[in-house]
């Protein structure tokens, strides 16, 4: 069944209390629930349905009666009084059975929960449903040292502790864990002063892990003071890692479930990009206890509302924390990878969708990247002020209320004045919109001229014309800024700005800082590319420059014998050789553009991509880049070897990441020794798998990725990497054998999402292996999908979207993938989740 937003009614009765109590046991777990009901005078359809799956009902009461309510698959219904009453019931759930991961189960002998964003009806009869807010007490029973649950602790004994949370929530952000953990423990003081007790807890023997996620916390916690003026609201915030989770983290009421990925680290374990993602994710998931809890979504079409603004607040605090360039440029890379192709495909879906058939299919890159976008968008229009303003107002009106996109946007209209009723297509509408630019230059006035068009999808048949900030500034023939940043605001179909007063023709600089999410089409030479990545003064841009010489050549490359262009190749040079830049930035400038991303881009400029010309192609300018720095790389090695201890900070990575772009084209001139050095003797995770990578993808590195396992075979995260590195670099040829192979190593353990994806997942990410010809790539993923949906349908339907840019490649491998959705779709007892999933990426639902 298909649900729709325009369908929303509300609930016809208040939650104004929930008791729960919990006896833990693994097979046959007793939930008994008493919870208050009113019936809400305002609604007429008083129909009493409570959420419920999987559950025993062992008895249900009324006011102390016993009722017998009428049960399906989905939940009750039961008659009740007119007037306030008392519901209680008992339920019998099989946490060490509930293999899903979603609602209470077991990971490694400990308890723990995920209720976003129905997972509550797996636990009791509740109206599940974010707009039910309810004040919740907890008591848990088991033979556990360590018992949590949400709010502040009440009581805690041998075997038994009570929680209570004051500030009412509704059911997805309820959490409880029980297990043998470890505390590390820390505090932190408010901005109006008061103390509050922090834990990270873990399993023991990854408590020298939790250090940096705890920093992290705490300059979270003072960002958000000092940046949105938000204050921590109880004695206890809680964050707790568990291996078997099928997302990154949950924001609980102060008991936050991390993935253990995005929450332990340590220098010897966890790379660079670890740290970082982990600095991000702990932040995102505190910054909800006001965007997201404090004030949550009326239903799940709403769902952006949290998390795009969520998103984009966790990536200011990263632009601060860090270098604000260089997230931007992080961020725009993934968006393009991961929200460009769900946008440009079958699964393309408004930021604000319309209807789903299973909610956890649309926690995706439109909803998250895209919806942060969106904001971004709001901000650059309204200025900074407004937006502080707004958010204020925001704060002020809606907290602790389930709310909705438009209540977002009328604060901005408030604030401003302004009607953003053209705006707000952008909640509505799927699909990438294209800019086309064209310019004149005419007695002393240069004028761009701008048209959007955004492909029609299933989703949005007929797109409207968009709001489109466009930041743009003009560069003088030395490279001297003529015209500062200006946000253009583009609001027609076709549109004209001038440029008035110059003394000779610009050259633009357009869509400065990405700022628009916008496929921008500019047909220019390599020449004004080569230009801008030389002089640009918008970090950004300057970037792109280079980014665009480097698709445009491996696009030609890949598609007739053109040879690497020298432009790039001698931009790129000047750009190792420039020490005044960030290093953090050139490793990135160094970086190719993914497989993936050309083949679509490819497509779109109309050829069928093949995915081992685009390999090859690659391959070959990465290897003529190597031999065209041969004489400065080692330069640019020495000055990224750092003497002093490790830090995880900006600085130090930044080192690391161009000393790893550097070994990586050294690498490809000495076959391996000085990256077999690197990985002798590194003390860190980020230089030995950096080099362990370039070993391996050079076709060497058998001996270290033995030995790698030796050292780690311990470490479950660090086996993760091992996992996927093999599958990553394994030549075209090799990564479909690879993944197979792996799939029988004897720590594969296939129900443990994260070592799953490592596998799986990596498969489709070698871009040339998972689309091995003899479709043997997409054999192996459809076999291992078959085999986990009756285990863990999330997952496994998340993993569909390895699927959803089939329609890029020749009519050979779209027989082959056919033929492995249609065999996915037929299998028997197949989940809503996958179906839903499969269905929308053949076109068919
Ligand atoms: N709200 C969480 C976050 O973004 C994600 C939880 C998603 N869970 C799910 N089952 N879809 O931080
Ligand atoms: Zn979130």
């Amino acid at each position: 069944t298909t649900i729709y937003l325009k369908d929303y009614a509300p609930f016809g009765f208040h939650v104004e209390s929930v008791h729960l109590t919990f006896e833990l046991d693994p097979r046959a777990t007793r939930v008994h629930s008493r919870i208050a009901f009113r019936p809400d005078p305002d609604v007429a359809d008083r129909r009493f349905f409570l959420h419920g799956e999987n559950l025993s009902l062992i008895v249900a009461r009324i006011d102390g009666e016993t009722v017998a309510p009428d049960i399906t698959d989905a939940g009750l219904t039961c008659a009740v009084p007119d007037t306030p009453f008392v519901w209680e019931a008992e339920v019998q759930i099989d946490p060490a059975g509930n293999t899903a991961l979603e609602g209470l189960y077991m990971s490694g002998g400990m308890y723990c929960t995920q209720c976003e964003a129905e997972g509550f009806r797996k636990i009791t009869y509740y109206p599940d449903r974010p707009d039910v807010m309810s004040v919740f007490t907890v008591e848990i029973k088991g033979p556990h040292p360590v018992l949590l649950s949400n709010g502040n602790p009440q009581q805690q004994g041998e075997g038994h502790a009570i929680w209570h949370d004051p500030w009412p929530k509704p059911a997805y952000l309820f959490a409880l864990v029980a297990g043998d953990l470890l505390a590390h423990p820390d505090s932190f003081t408010t901005c109006s002063g008061k103390p509050v007790d922090l834990n990270i807890w873990v399993r023991p023997g990854d408590e020298g892990k939790c250090a940096f996620g705890m920093e992290a916390l705490k300059k979270s916690m003072r960002w958000d003071e000092e940046v949105y003026g938000r204050e921590y609201d109880l004695d206890v915030f809680n964050i707790v890692a568990v291996d078997d989770f099928n997302m990154g983290a949950m924001e609980n009421k102060g008991l936050n479930v991390f993935n253990s990925s995005a929450v332990l680290a340590s220098p010897e374990t966890a790379t660079d990009a670890n740290f970082e993602r982990i600095e991000a994710i702990i932040a995102h998931e505190y910054f909800h206890n006001w965007t997201g809890n404090r004030i949550t979504c009326r239903d799940w079409f709403q769902l952006c509302l949290k998390e795009g603004l969520t998103v984009y607040r966790d990536s200011q605090f990263t632009s601060d924390m860090r270098s604000a360039p260089v997230k931007r440029i992080s961020d725009v890379i993934d968006l393009r990878a991961r929200q460009f192709p769900e946008d440009q495909g079958p699964l393309a879906h408004p930021v604000r969708p319309e209807s789903f058939q299973e909610i956890n299919n649309f926690y995706t890159a439109t909803v998250y990247e895209k919806g942060a976008e969106v904001i971004g968008m709001l901000k650059r229009l309204v200025g900074d002020a407004a937006y502080a303003e707004a958010l204020d107002l925001y704060f002020a009106r809606h907290d602790g209320q389930a709310c909705t996109i438009e209540d977002w946007l009328a604060v901005f209209a408030e604030v401003t004045g302004r009607d953003l009723s053209q705006f707000k297509r952008w909640y509505s509408q799927a699909g990438t919109p294209r800019v086309h630019v064209a310019e004149t230059w005419e007695n002393g006035t240069y004028t761009l001229t701008f048209s959007q068009k955004t492909p029609p999808s299933a989703a949005t048949p007929d797109p409207q014309p968009l709001v489109l900030p466009i930041d743009v500034g003009l560069l003088g023939a030395n490279g001297d800024e003529v015209r500062a940043t200006e946000t253009l605001e583009m609001t027609e179909a076709t549109q004209s700005f001038a440029f008035e007063g110059l003394a000779a023709k610009p050259v633009p600089s357009i869509l400065r800082g990405f700022s628009a999410p916008v496929v921008l089409e500019r047909e220019t030479d390599a020449a004004e590319r080569a230009f801008l990545l030389a002089h640009d003064t918008d970090a950004f841009n300057r970037w792109e420059a280079g980014r665009a010489l480097a698709r445009e050549t491996l696009m030609s490359m890949a598609t007739s014998d053109a040879a690497p262009d020298a432009d790039y190749l001698d931009g790129m040079l000047a750009v190792l050789r420039d020490d005044g830049l960030d290093p953090a930035y050139r490793a990135l400038m160094l970086a190719q553009p993914g497989q993936s991303e050309l083949a679509a881009a490819l497509a779109q400029s109309g050829s069928t991509p093949d995915p081992d010309a685009i390999w090859q192609a690659s391959e070959t300018l990465k290897q003529a880049l190597a031999q065209h720095a041969q004489d400065v790389l080692p330069r640019i090695l020495a000055g990224c070897r750092i003497e002093e201890p490790f830090r995880p900070d900006a600085d130090q990575a930044g080192k690391r990441a161009l000393g790893g772009a550097a070994l990586a084209l050294v690498t490809r001139l000495d076959s391996g020794a000085q990256a077999a050095a690197q990985y002798d003797a590194a003390d860190n995770m980020t230089l030995q798998l950096t080099a362990l990578s370039c070993l391996l993808s050079a076709g060497k590195g058998a001996e270290q990725l033995a030995g790698f396992y030796d050292q780690w075979k311990l470490d479950r995260l660090v086996i993760d990497k091992w996992f996927g590195l093999q599958i990553v670099q394994a030549a075209p040829d090799q990564a479909v054998g690879t993944a197979r192979d792996l799939t029988g190593h004897a720590d594969f353990n296939w129900q443990n999402p994260n070592r799953f994806r490592a596998t799986l997942g990596s498969l489709s990410m070698n871009h040339a292996g998972f689309h091995t010809a003899d479709g043997s790539g997409y054999a192996v993923l459809a076999d291992w999908l078959i085999k986990l949906d009756p285990v863990n349908p999330q997952t496994t339907a998340r993993m569909c979207s390895a699927f959803q840019t089939w329609k890029r490649y020749d009519a050979v491998r779209q027989d082959l993938i056919r033929a492995q959705l249609e065999r996915i779709a037929a299998t028997p007892d197949l989940s809503r989740d996958t179906t839903e999933m499969i269905s929308r990426i053949l076109g068919a639902g």
